[in-house]
């Protein structure tokens, strides 16, 4: 046999070691984001049920989880906020004693170093379910733009750390952007979802934040999963008018997205790993189907490899988890 006609690329897979030595990518817990769900009310811990392991919780036990999550070295939290009250115009999305703005101060308070980043949309908060001011059954971009603003502010002021607008209304960005800065907010970055697709995935969330829009659906703003080219007009506009950051959303079914994003910007690119796909994952997990443990860190590692930087998931407790023990 020619043994010179063939390479020999198991050389370099022959060892844990030498795999190790040679590896791509990793996986650390600097890269990963907690969602939170905090609701109104005392003593509330409700375990979503499309969702197991996910909870919202109410503000009196926020500090219990920060110090597992402290503990777990997990740095950033994302904040949804699930009001008792809803109205035609979002209100709680944007008053001081708002659900989001006590969590926040509540967390600032006890844990000065964990990163709050407050998700800005109003879907949770208007009793349509829509992410924006509706007339006749149209989603008004400009006139929710000013809410949008206004809701930023709000969560800046009560001292998030990162604003990450989500409701895919046009001028988002930079409509924040000048809010913020005129309120003395010129440190604060912004996290757009940028790249937000009308998705099927998103089911569990919105049983989780109670935002399932009454009629309609989110298609005349969240994008169509069809569209590649679409993203990148998407993730340069926020560019341009002055996102930090970028989030894909979902990310499983999108990493030929997250790629191509990567490959055209320069910012940090945040890959979301939304409730379905969560929730595929754990009734495959409890059915003893897959092992989570193996599946979901190759999951991650392929959304790295992918070209995200960053990964937004409700699986970040059980990563931190796993990462510490290995
Ligand atoms: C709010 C928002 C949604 C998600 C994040 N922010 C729901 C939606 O757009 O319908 C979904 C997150 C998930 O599915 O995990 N606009």
């Amino acid at each position: 046999m020619d043994t010179f006609s063939f390479k020999r690329h198991r050389r370099l897979r022959s060892s844990e070691s030498l795999r190790a030595l040679v590896t791509e990518t990793t996986l650390t817990i600097n890269d990963f984001i907690y969602p939170l769900f905090i609701v109104e009310g005392e003593k509330v811990k409700n375990e979503v049920s499309s969702m197991p392991g996910v909870f919202q919780i109410s503000l009196d036990f926020l500090e219990e989880e920060l110090n597992e999550l402290e503990s777990l070295g997990i740095r950033a939290v994302i904040l949804f906020g699930v009001p008792n009250d809803k109205d035609e115009i979002g209100t709680g999305a944007y008053i001081e004693e708002g659900i989001v703005q006590q969590a926040t101060k509540v967390i600032k308070q006890s844990h000065p170093h964990m990163l709050v980043i407050a998700d800005t949309c109003l879907c949770e908060y208007t009793s349509h379910g829509h992410c924006g001011v509706v007339h006749e059954e149209d989603v008004h971009n400009d006139e929710s733009l000013k809410l949008l603003a206004k809701t930023a502010v709000s969560q800046a002021e009560a001292g998030a750390d990162i604003i990450a607008p989500s409701n895919m209304m046009d001028g988002f960005v930079v409509v924040i952007r000048q809010a913020l800065d005129e309120a003395g907010f010129t440190h604060i970055p912004i996290m757009s979802y940028a790249v937000k697709y009308a998705s099927a995935f998103y089911g569990p969330f919105r049983d989780a934040a109670d935002s399932t829009p009454q009629f309609g659906d989110r298609r005349t703003y969240q994008m169509d999963p069809a569209n590649r080219r679409e993203a990148l007009k998407e993730a340069q506009t926020d560019i341009e008018e002055g996102a930090d950051f970028l989030i894909v959303k979902p990310a499983l079914s999108y990493l030929d997205i997250v790629r191509e994003v990567k490959d055209h910007t320069n910012i940090p690119i945040v890959a979301y790993n939304v409730s379905g796909e969560y929730a595929m994952i754990k009734a495959a997990a409890q059915n003893g189907w897959i092992d989570e443990q193996s599946l979901v860190l190759e999951m991650f590692t392929s959304m790295k490899r992918a070209g995200a930087d960053l990964i937004l998931t409700y699986y970040a407790k059980d990563v931190a988890t796993w990462l510490q023990k290995n």
